[in-house]
């Protein structure tokens, strides 16, 4: 992978600061800052006019909307609900579907979530219905899916969890975990927050009925998105004004105007893979734009398993160390989101002594707090946690261990 081609579609990597709390919020790319002042300096107008630059503002939002149902390989565009984050979209979700539950139907949710797919499904408990928390195994933190299966009945309407975990960094298997929802009649909800700037969200393959993301984690801006089967979306009431009926999907989930700008800038992440993809691959000149998303994800893998390698090995042979989440690299089980505590420091002394060195790390709950404490991870405030995405290179790897030898 060309890694200084990467980096030059990021102007804030010019500086001599390495970023490393990616989790948090990647940087973004050139692309997109440009789209976003484009539009704001050209189109800014109210939609729907038939005046020429109305006309011309639809155009330009219809096909960013429909770019990034094909980026998530939804069926049709109106699948795509956006909205201004993650939270807010599962909040907007808990909300609508809910209003045709009856007391004692059940949701599940689990304790590696974070708190943005958790607390819509459990405030449910105020409407009568029950919440049942799916718990990771507590020596290995995993989801099992037998534990899963205990946990569904025919009340359950729906299981709430994480593609990957902020913390764990581990990948579960939706796609297996979908199968099992679905015999049992129950639907599924999936934060790919974590996942999304590391792998392909392929919304079919997953055969997820919701599944929502963050663009500010994923090289955009602050804005977030919602898949939704469309049958789904088409039978629940909206949130939006009266005269708004059930076929007006997803505007019945968008009241007021969603954001015109940050949904205009999402082209430019899409036109950065494709672009990356050319570069990558100059012969391949007949691959649909499926492929080509698989294969630049596959690169991205590639390069992610590639630089955290090292400093997994570092923080397993490390006496005082332990990760918290796989001891692998393996681009399978684990995106490079690493968690780790030391036995006798705090974990906000490791990252406050590693600011000084201009890497951007950094320790806490990460709002996945009910796994923190159950892990009995409270005391040390935390984890210590190196959120990696593809722009990271080797050398800023080694530069970490290099401090983390120094300083631990
Ligand atoms: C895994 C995960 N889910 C959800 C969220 C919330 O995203 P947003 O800020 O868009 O609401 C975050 C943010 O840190 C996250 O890491």
């Amino acid at each position: 992978m060309d890694i200084e081609f990467v980096r030059n579609q990021f102007p804030a990597l010019e500086r001599e600061f390495v970023f490393m709390d990616n989790a948090g919020g990647s940087q973004t790319l050139k692309k997109v800052a440009e789209r976003i002042s484009g539009y704001l300096l050209h189109h800014n107008v109210q939609l729907g006019a038939s005046y020429q630059v109305s006309r011309e503002a639809g155009e330009k939002l219809t096909y960013a909307t429909k770019q990034v149902s094909n980026f998530i390989n939804a069926s049709r565009p109106e699948e795509v609900v956006i909205g201004p984050s993650s939270s807010m979209l599962l909040r907007v979700l808990s909300w609508c579907i809910s209003k045709q539950w009856q007391e004692g139907d059940e949701v599940i949710v689990t304790n590696t979530d974070h708190e943005a797919n958790v607390s819509p499904w459990t405030d449910l408990k105020d409407k009568g219905i029950n919440v049942k928390v799916w718990k990771t195994n507590p020596e290995s933190l995993e989801l099992e899916i037998s534990d899963l299966k205990k946990l569904l009945n025919k009340r359950t309407r729906l299981v709430a969890l994480t593609h990957a975990s902020n913390i764990l960094g581990s990948i579960n298997p939706i796609r297996e975990i979908a199968k099992t929802v679905h015999k049992s009649g129950a639907l599924i909800c999936v934060d790919g927050v974590a996942y999304a700037p590391h792998r392909r969200v392929d919304v079919r393959k997953l055969d997820v009925d919701f599944y929502v993301f963050s663009w500010y984690k994923t090289y955009g801006p602050h804005l977030a998105v919602m898949y939704g089967r469309y049958h789904q979306l088409y039978k629940m009431d909206g949130i939006n004004h009266y005269f708004f009926t059930k076929k007006d999907v997803p505007y019945k989930f968008q009241p007021g105007n969603f954001n015109f700008e940050l949904t205009y800038s999402l082209l430019g992440i899409i036109e950065y893979f494709e672009e990356f993809f050319k570069h990558e691959f100059p012969k391949e000149k007949k691959v649909d734009f499926q492929e080509k998303m698989d294969k630049i994800f596959e690169l991205i893998s590639r390069h992610e398993e590639r630089i955290s390698k090292p400093l997994i090995t570092y923080l397993i042979e490390h006496p005082d160390i332990k990760i918290i989440g796989r001891n692998t690299a393996d681009r399978e089980k684990r995106v490079p989101t690493i968690s780790f505590v030391h036995r006798t420091l705090k974990s906000n002394e490791i990252v406050e002594k590693i600011d000084d060195y201009r890497i951007g790390i950094r320790f806490g709950d990460f709002y996945a707090k009910k796994l923190i404490e159950d892990a009995g991870l409270k005391e040390k405030n935390g984890v210590v946690r190196v959120s990696l995405v593809h722009y990271n290179t080797p050398d800023e790897v080694q530069r970490l261990i290099w401090i983390l030898k120094k300083i631990i």
